[in-house]
C-alpha cells in the first residue's frame, strides 16, 4: 500500500460510532478530521453542525452502523444531509460495519428486508458512493443504485494468521454451511485445507447435532466468520472441533459485534484466541478479555479511500 499523502480535495468526517478507527484512517491518509459537532438535543434527537467549508470537496463520512445501530445510522444519514446542503462535491459513506446486513431477505411471510430499506435511506440522504467491508452477503451491493465497494478483510487476516500461527498443520474451518465461500477463499490464500461444521436438527424438538465435514484430527483449526455476535456459532463450533480431535482452535471474524454475554462466553470457551478487526469500536470488556485480540483494517480502508479519490482501481488491492 502506498502511504497516502497524495489526495485531491479530500476531506474526512467521522460520526461517533468508531472515532478510534476514523483517527487511524486519518493517520494513514495524513488528513485531519473535518471539524463538526455531532451531538444530541435534550430529547436525544441527533444534531449535526459542520464547522468548516466543504463546498466542492470529496467528502468521506466514516461511520459503522454498529450498536446502538439506530442512533449510529441516524447520525450517518444526518451528516450526509448536512454535507449535501453544504454543497460537497461527492459524498462517500464509509461504513466499515454495515448493520442490518443480516436482514437481507424475507425470512417468513410479512417480514421486512431491512438491509434494502437501510440502503434506500443512505442513498436518499444523498450519498454518492458506499465503501464497506465484508458485507454479510455480497448481493447487498445490489441493494444500492450507487457505486458500492465491498472490501475484504482477508489480506489483513491472512497476514495475522501467518504472523501468529504460521501455516503448518493448519485447517481453515467454516463454522456453518453459509460461510463456506468465505472460508474457502481464505484457505486458498493460505494454501490450507478446508473443513465445514454442519449443524443439523434431525427432528423437530431435538437438539442440533454438529457434524464435521473433513478430518480435523490433530490439526490446528482456524474458524473464520464475518460476524461474531453472541459468540454461540463460534464457541459451539470450537467445541465440536475439539471433540473431533482438533489439536487447538483459534477464530477470526471481521466484525466483533459481541453483544450480550459474548465476551464472557468467549473467555470461558476453549478458543485459544478470537481475533476481530476494529470495524466496530471495542467496549472495555472486549479490550480486557484475555483471549480476544483486535487487528486494524484502517490502512486497508484508508488505501481504498485514497484510490476512490484518485480514480484508481480498488479491486486490485486484493490481487
Ligand atoms: C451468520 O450467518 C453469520 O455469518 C454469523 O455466523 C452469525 O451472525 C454469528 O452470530 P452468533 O455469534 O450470535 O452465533
Amino acid at each position: 500500500m502506498s502511504n497516502a499523502g497524495d489526495v485531491r480535495g479530500m476531506k474526512l468526517l467521522a460520526g461517533n460510532s468508531n472515532k478510534e478507527l476514523a483517527d487511524a484512517i486519518g493517520q494513514y491518509l495524513k488528513l485531519p478530521m473535518t471539524k463538526a459537532d455531532v451531538r444530541r438535543f435534550a430529547d436525544m434527537e441527533v444534531f449535526v453542525e459542520i464547522k468548516e467549508n466543504v463546498r466542492g470537496e470529496d467528502m468521506f463520512v466514516i461511520q459503522s452502523t454498529s450498536f446502538p445501530a439506530n442512533d449510529n445510522l441516524m447520525e450517518l444519514l444526518i451528516i450526509i444531509d448536512a454535507l449535501k446542503r453544504a454543497s460537497a462535491r461527492r459524498i462517500t459513506a464509509v461504513i466499515p460495519y454495515f448493520g442490518y446486513a443480516r436482514q437481507d431477505r424475507k425470512v417468513g411471510p410479512r417480514t421486512p428486508i431491512s438491509a434494502k430499506l437501510v440502503a434506500n435511506l443512505i442513498t436518499e440522504a444523498g450519498a454518492d458512493r458506499v465503501l464497506t467491508v465484508d458485507l454479510h452477503a455480497g448481493q447487498i451491493q445490489g441493494f444500492f443504485d450507487i457505486p458500492t465497494d465491498n472490501l475484504y478483510a482477508a489480506p489483513v487476516i491472512v497476514k495475522d494468521i501467518l504472523d501468529y500461527l504460521g501455516n503448518d498443520n493448519l485447517m481453515v474451518v467454516s463454522p456453518d454451511v453459509g460461510g463456506v465461500v468465505r472460508a474457502r477463499a481464505l484457505a486458498k490464500r493460505l494454501g490450507a485445507n478446508l473443513a465445514i461444521v454442519d449443524k443439523r436438527r434431525e427432528r423437530a424438538g431435538e437438539s442440533e447435532v454438529m457434524n464435521i465435514i473433513g478430518d480435523v484430527e490433530g490439526r490446528s483449526c482456524v474458524l473464520v466468520d464475518d460476524i461474531v455476535d453472541s459468540g454461540g456459532t463460534i464457541c459451539n463450533a470450537a467445541e465440536a472441533l475439539l471433540k473431533n480431535g482438533a489439536k487447538d482452535v483459534c477464530a477470526y471474524a471481521t466484525h466483533g459485534v459481541l453483544s450480550g454475554g459474548a465476551v464472557a462466553r468467549i473467555q470461558a470457551s476453549k478458543l485459544k484466541s478470537m481475533v476481530v478487526t476494529d470495524s466496530i469500536a471495542a467496549t472495555q470488556d472486549v479490550a480486557k478479555c484475555p483471549n480476544i485480540r483486535r487487528i486494524s483494517i484502517a490502512p486497508l480502508i484508508g488505501e481504498a479511500m485514497r484510490r476512490i479519490n484518485s480514480d484508481e482501481s480498488v479491486s486490485s488491492l486484493f490481487d
